[in-house]
């Protein structure tokens, strides 16, 4: 109800300098940024129709003020290139965080890809993501380096670099990552900025900063939204034809690309790429 004094007085604003995103930012009580320029939040809860069901585990946690938040910490996120190659990034970013979140079926209401950000942590780890041969970030004993938050940070070589450059203690505290949503979408995000070698970074994947070594030449490993799809996953969905895991990425980014008005660019699968 008190926002509509404040809406007519910003509808006056904005006849004034003949401006209408004035009123878009206004509306949300986020402070903008590069990035809610591109995703408002009424786009964002358009993309997200049924995260906060009472279906969904992570009902109420996945804020959009936690995501535009996140997203400031990562200046270069959904901020290099041009306009579509922006959003492109972006919507590629929320579709993989779907998927890994998803809790979508094939007859779901809504179809399938309406469901994102349903799940903060993994159901039934098949393990404790524990890689005891990794010297640099020991795990901690009793804790468990399962999938949580929006890409499902998993393994304590994850958990370990993610903390330091986050400023929490991934090895002691990994629980952290879904009880704080917004280092929760910190965690998604650095795993996106961040190249870990082998691999690039999925942001200079989407962004067309991307050179490939000889090694991936002969991987077959071509810029493209597989390849994000490969650097998330690959060990376990590329180099599979038709793979429901793959696919479900690719429906995804698909129905998110026609929501920003962009199209998805080419190798959309990594069927056809070795893994890392
Ligand atoms: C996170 O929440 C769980 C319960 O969901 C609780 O057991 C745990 O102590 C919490 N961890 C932190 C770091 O707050
Ligand atoms: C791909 O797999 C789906 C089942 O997941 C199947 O219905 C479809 O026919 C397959 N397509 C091809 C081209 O094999
Ligand atoms: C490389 O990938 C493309 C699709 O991106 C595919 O058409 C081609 O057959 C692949 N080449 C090999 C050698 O697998």
């Amino acid at each position: 109800m008190a926002f509509s004094f404040l809406s007519s007085l910003l509808f006056v604003f904005a006849i004034l300098l003949h401006s209408t995103s004035l009123v878009t930012e206004a509306r949300s009580s986020v402070p903008p940024t590069p990035i809610s320029h591109l995703v408002s939040e009424e786009l964002f809860d358009s993309i997200f129709l049924h995260k906060d069901d009472s279906a969904c585990p992570a009902k109420n946690f996945y804020t959009y003020e936690s995501f535009i938040t996140a997203s400031k910490r990562f200046p270069g996120f959904g901020s290099s290139g041009s306009l579509s190659t922006r959003k492109r990034e972006i919507a590629a970013f929320l579709a993989q965080i779907s998927h890994e979140t998803t809790g979508g079926w094939a007859t779901a209401p809504d179809g399938p890809y309406a469901w994102g950000l349903c799940f903060k942590e993994e159901v039934s780890p098949q393990s404790d993501y524990c890689d005891s041969s990794n010297k640099e970030w020991p795990c901690y004993p009793g804790k468990t380096y399962k999938g949580r938050g929006p890409i499902q940070l998993s393994w304590n070589y994850n958990y370990g670099p993610a903390g330091k450059a986050l400023g929490f203690d991934g090895l002691r505290n990994p629980d952290v990552v879904s009880n704080n949503s917004l280092i929760a979408f910190k965690t998604a995000l650095w795993f996106w900025m961040t190249e870990q070698k082998p691999k690039p970074s999925c942001h200079n994947v989407m962004i067309g900063k991307y050179v490939p070594t000889q090694a991936d030449i002969a991987a077959n490993r071509t810029a493209g939204y597989g390849l994000v799809t490969n650097i998330i996953n690959g060990g376990l969905e590329c180099g599979i034809p038709n793979d429901s895991r793959v696919n479900d990425r690719i429906g995804y980014f698909k129905r998110y690309a026609t929501l920003f008005n962009v199209d998805t660019g080419s190798n959309l699968d990594c069927a056809y790429q070795n893994s890392f």
